[in-house]
């Protein structure tokens, strides 16, 4: 059985980040999402809500599963036994961000990244700027599955800066 494990900060799950995990369903057994801390980003969720969202929103996806990754990313591939780390691309500034990445994961595990297009209709939304609209007042619910836009939203309004530090 081939597993591979799709990680991101997740904060919040979009529908690009949708696409794919659907791809990546289509190209290995299993797929563990793994919901890890990314220590150069500030998340606005807390991790329980990010691992819970991108759980609603996968629950239809046969042979995916969401989990939250505690420390190092190749800690948590090699304790679930994945052959590939899989991320997105957008465009050329996602390479250029996740190739040390890839190159550090596998120094560490042996594991291979595997990078999949992403849908170019999709290729707008990335979390950050889901949060900058929804920040300012925009509306997010086509960027975002069910329920997420007013997850965000109630966070935003929460934190007097509009924005939070969570791990
Ligand atoms: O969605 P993101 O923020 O681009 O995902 C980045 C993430 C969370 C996958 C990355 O920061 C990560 O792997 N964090 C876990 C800690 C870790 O292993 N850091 C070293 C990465 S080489």
């Amino acid at each position: 059985m081939s597993t591979a494990v799709c990680p991101g900060s997740f904060d919040p799950i979009t529908l690009g980040h949708i696409d794919i995990v659907r791809r990546a369903a289509s190209l290995f057994d299993e797929v563990v999402v793994g919901v890890a801390r990314n220590s150069s980003k500030a998340a606005l969720l807390g991790v329980d809500v990010r691992v819970e969202l991108a759980r609603a929103a996968l629950a239809d996806v046969p042979g995916v599963r969401v989990e939250q990754v505690t420390g190092l990313l190749a800690e948590f591939v090699r304790s679930v036994g994945a052959v590939a780390i899989v991320k997105g691309l957008r465009g050329g500034a996602d390479f250029d961000a996740e190739l040390p990445m890839a190159l550090m994961n596998r120094r560490l595990t042996g594991v291979e990244t595997v990078f999949l297009a992403g849908d170019q209709a999709l290729a707008h939304i990335a979390s950050s700027l889901v949060k900058d609209v929804a920040r300012f007042g925009g509306d997010i619910d086509d960027l975002v599955p069910p329920g997420v836009g007013r997850v965000v939203r109630d966070a935003l309004g929460a934190s007097p800066a509009g924005g939070g530090s969570r791990a």
